[in-house]
């Protein structure tokens, strides 16, 4: 265990208060928030190392492709990829997702080929997979779950054919919780010679991910949810099947020999880094994970594993509250609903209180379908929010409920 109010020293934003009382940041799931160390990278580079990367011969120019090269080799490490040629940097995991459609489907796809996604993900693992089903005329399956949020592995084992060419499914559900069974997903996939997708942006944060130890084929996170900037993220992806699809993008960096007759492409990882990259966003994108490391990403689990259950306890005792998702497994995300309070009543409220949870349908809109409900109340953790946060909360909820 760590000791959280040193670590709490390091995220000034949370000594903030809000409408008067203490900042309870519990919104974690949607961004994390920064420590010191990551805000000093940024302001760091600008200050002494700012230049266009693997462009210039000058000295502030090999020294920012110096940092951005050492950036990726932290996030091979961090992720257990088995090469840097491996490791893309998008704008999130959404840009990694609509780069994976893209080129995964230009590069393996025919009509009627299908690809088989869960009925519990992110609007940003459907939609890319949807424009390019409008252009290719690959077939969505979609692997349904049990009324508490567990996916039907048996359903799932059933839908695998010989025209499916990938499996795409969240790590992590950022709505239920949910930690799915990657390991078995993959051994099933693969035993079909089928391929497999990870959203990570939900897990990679909390639980970590080793993609060599899973055998996963691509994975996608976000910077933002990691305690790192906006606007970074990474696409993983294994180098035999990266090395057959096209470029996501056209423009600088992409290119190998550019004229109006034949274009040839760079290498990897390049070809898919089109122009400028966020070079500054990648480097202090490697301070977070150095940030996070130095914590332990086991220690990080545990920590907030126990503070999930202790949130699970506490609500559990709030008359008219009932849990959305009760899975087996469960990493960052407690979701509810209380009496017949609209989730934005609840928020709003909450947040009067100095409560920052999220509500709505949370870019999930299929999974509300499939619960029946137009939305939730989500309180999301990191390792530094603390029980007497959670008592907070719940004290919150209680006062609000009372109101109706
Ligand atoms: N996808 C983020 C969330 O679940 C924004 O909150």
């Amino acid at each position: 265990m760590f000791d959280v109010e040193s670590i709490r020293k390091d995220f000034p934003i949370l000594d903030k208060q809000v409408y008067g009382k203490p900042l309870v940041y519990l919104d974690n799931a949607a961004t994390t928030q920064k420590p010191r160390q990551v805000i000093d990278s940024i302001s760091d580079c600008y200050l002494n190392t700012n230049a266009n990367v693997h462009r210039g011969l000058h000295f502030l120019s090999e020294e920012a492709t110096r940092q951005m090269e050492n950036a990726r080799e932290t996030v091979r490490r961090f992720i257990g990829a088995g090469s840097t040629q491996e490791i893309i940097f998008t704008r999130g995991t959404t840009e990694s997702l609509n780069l994976l459609a893209h080129s995964f489907t230009r590069a393996f796809i025919k009509p009627g080929d299908e690809v088989i996604v869960s009925c519990m993900e992110h609007h940003s693992n459907i939609v890319p997979w949807q424009l390019e089903a409008q252009k290719s005329g690959l077939a969505l399956k979609v692997i349904p779950m049990d009324d508490r949020g567990n996916l039907d592995m048996e359903a799932f084992e059933g839908m695998l054919s010989d025209r499916t060419r990938l499996v795409s499914v969240t790590h992590v559900s950022n709505v239920l919780g949910t930690v799915n069974p990657i390991r078995d997903i993959v051994r099933i996939a693969h035993a079909h010679g089928v391929p497999v997708a990870v959203d990570g942006a939900q897990s990679v944060p909390h639980t970590g991910i080793d993609v060599q130890a899973l055998d996963v084929d691509f994975l996608a996170f976000s910077g933002h949810k990691i305690y790192g900037p906006t606007g970074v993220g990474v696409l993983y992806g294994r180098k035999s099947l990266l090395e057959q699809m096209p470029p996501y993008q056209g423009g600088g960096e992409m290119i190998g020999r550019v004229s109006f007759e034949k274009t040839t492409y760079n290498e990897l990882p390049y070809k898919f880094e089109a122009g400028t990259p966020d070079y500054v966003g990648v480097i202090a994108l490697a301070s977070a994970l150095d940030y996070v490391t130095g914590i332990g990403i086991d220690a990080i689990a545990e920590y907030e594993h126990s503070l999930l259950d202790y949130a699970v306890e506490r609500l559990s005792a709030i008359d008219g509250l009932r849990f959305i998702g009760t899975p087996a497994v469960r990493s960052g995300v407690v979701s509810f609903l209380v009496k017949d309070i609209f989730p934005s009543d609840m928020g709003t409220l909450l947040d009067h209180l100095g409560i920052a949870v999220r509500t709505g349908h949370h870019c999930a809109q299929p999974l509300m379908d499939r619960l029946g409900i137009p939305g939730t109340v989500r309180a999301s953790v990191s390792f530094y929010n603390t029980r007497q946060e959670i008592d907070a909360l719940a004290a919150g909820i209680e006062r609000v409920a009372g109101m109706f």
